[in-house]
C-alpha cells in the first residue's frame, strides 16, 4: 500500500427520542433506542489519506492541527478500522465543518459518521450501511443515526452486533425544519462522553429508560402519520425526562442557561396560537426549534428578536452519510 484516500460528508442530526446513559460504556450500547432527524443544511466534510510514510496519524480540524483528547478520539477509531482491515497503515484526516465552530452545535455525530465511510472506503471494505451505523456507534453513539437517510432509529440492542440504526422515512417525507436558536456558542463544560457515564447516578434513569419504548412508538407513529400535535407533546416531554435525568445525577449537571428556559416556554405559547413548533434541547444550552416548514420563517424571525439568542441556524430534514 501506498497511499489510499476517500472523502465523506455527513450531517449532523437531532433526536426527538434522546440516546443518555449506556448499557456499556466502552462499546457505546445505550440504554434505550432513540429517533433523530438528519440536519440537511450542516454538514462535516472529511477527507482521510492513508500514507504508508506516515510515521503517525495526523488530523486536522477546521484548519487547525489537533492533540490531545480529540486526536486521541479519532485514532483509537482509526484503530478500531485497522483492526477490521488487519493494517497498521497511519492517516492523515482533514475534515472541516461548514456550521461556525463553536457554535455550540454537536459535532461529534457528524464528525464520526464521515470518519467511518472515509476510513472504511479508503482502506477498501466492502461495508453495507447496517454495519456502518454499528463502526460509527463506537466513535460517539449518535453517529450511527447520522449514517442513514432522513429520520432514523436506533435500535438500542444488547450486543455490539444488534445495536445499529436504521431509515424509518426518507428526509423528504415530511417536511421539517429545526431552527437552532444559539443562546452561548462555548464548548459545553461536561461531554456527552462523561454525562453517558453519569445518567446511573440519577433515581429517575431507570423510570425513563422503562418507558423509551413508549415514547419511541408515539415518536414512530407520528413521524410515519405526519402528525404534528402528536410529535411536539412526545418530543418536548422526552427531551425534558432526559434533562431530570441529567440534573439528579451525581453530581448534577444542569445543561440549561436562563434563556434557555425562557424559548422554551415562548415555544409552548406560540404553539398555543397555532404555530407548529416544539422545542427539544441537548447537552447544552441552545434550544432547536422543530416546525413545519410552513412555520420556520415565522419561528427563525420570533427566536432573532428574544434578547438572550445570539444566531439562528436553521435546517430542512436531511440525507444520509456519502461519499464526494
Ligand atoms: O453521541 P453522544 O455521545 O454525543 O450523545 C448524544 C447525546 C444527546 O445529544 C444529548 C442525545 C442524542 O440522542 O443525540
Amino acid at each position: 500500500m501506498s497511499t489510499l484516500t476517500a472523502t465523506a460528508v455527513a450531517h449532523p442530526n437531532i433526536a426527538f427520542i434522546k440516546y443518555w446513559g449506556n448499557r456499556d460504556d466502552a462499546l457505546r450500547i445505550p440504554s434505550n433506542g432513540s429517533i433523530s432527524m438528519n440536519l440537511e443544511s450542516l454538514a462535516t466534510q472529511t477527507r482521510v489519506t492513508f500514507d504508508s510514510h506516515l510515521p503517525e496519524d495526523i488530523f486536522d480540524l477546521n484548519g487547525t492541527r489537533q492533540s490531545g483528547p480529540a486526536l486521541k478520539r479519532v485514532v483509537s477509531h482509526l484503530n478500531l478500522i485497522r483492526g477490521i482491515r488487519g493494517t497498521a497503515i497511519h492517516a492523515h484526516i482533514l475534515s472541516e465543518n461548514n456550521f461556525p465552530t463553536g457554535s455550540g452545535i454537536a459535532s461529534s455525530a457528524s464528525a464520526f459518521a464521515a470518519l467511518t465511510l472515509a476510513v472504511t472506503t479508503a482502506l477498501g471494505l466492502q461495508v453495507g450501511e447496517k454495519d456502518l451505523t454499528r463502526i460509527a456507534r463506537r466513535g460517539s453513539g449518535s453517529a450511527c443515526r447520522s449514517i442513514p437517510a432522513g429520520f432514523v432509529e436506533w435500535n438500542a440492542g444488547e450486543t455490539d452486533r444488534d445495536s445499529f440504526a436504521f431509515s424509518i422515512a426518507a428526509a423528504d417525507f415530511w417536511d421539517l425544519t429545526d431552527c437552532i436558536a444559539i443562546v452561548e456558542a462555548a464548548q459545553k463544560k461536561v461531554s456527552s462522553t462523561e454525562g453517558h457515564s453519569l445518567a446511573g447516578t440519577s433515581p429517575l434513569q431507570e423510570a425513563r429508560v422503562q418507558d423509551a419504548p413508549r415514547r419511541l412508538d408515539m415518536c414512530r407513529n407520528a413521524i410515519q402519520t405526519r402528525d404534528f400535535a402528536a410529535l411536539a407533546s412526545i418530543l418536548e416531554l422526552d427531551s425534558t425526562m432526559m434533562h431530570a435525568v441529567m440534573m439528579t445525577s451525581t453530581p448534577p449537571v444542569f445543561y440549561w442557561e436562563p434563556a434557555t428556559l425562557n424559548i422554551v416556554k415562548a415555544v409552548a405559547a406560540w404553539r398555543k396560537s397555532g404555530i407548529p413548533a416544539a422545542a427539544s434541547i441537548d447537552a447544552g444550552p441552545n434550544v432547536h426549534i422543530i416546525c413545519e416548514t410552513r412555520a420556520a420563517e415565522n419561528v427563525a424571525q420570533r427566536l432573532s428578536s428574544l434578547p438572550a439568542v445570539k444566531e439562528v441556524l436553521v435546517s430542512k430534514a436531511g440525507g444520509p452519510t456519502v461519499l464526494k
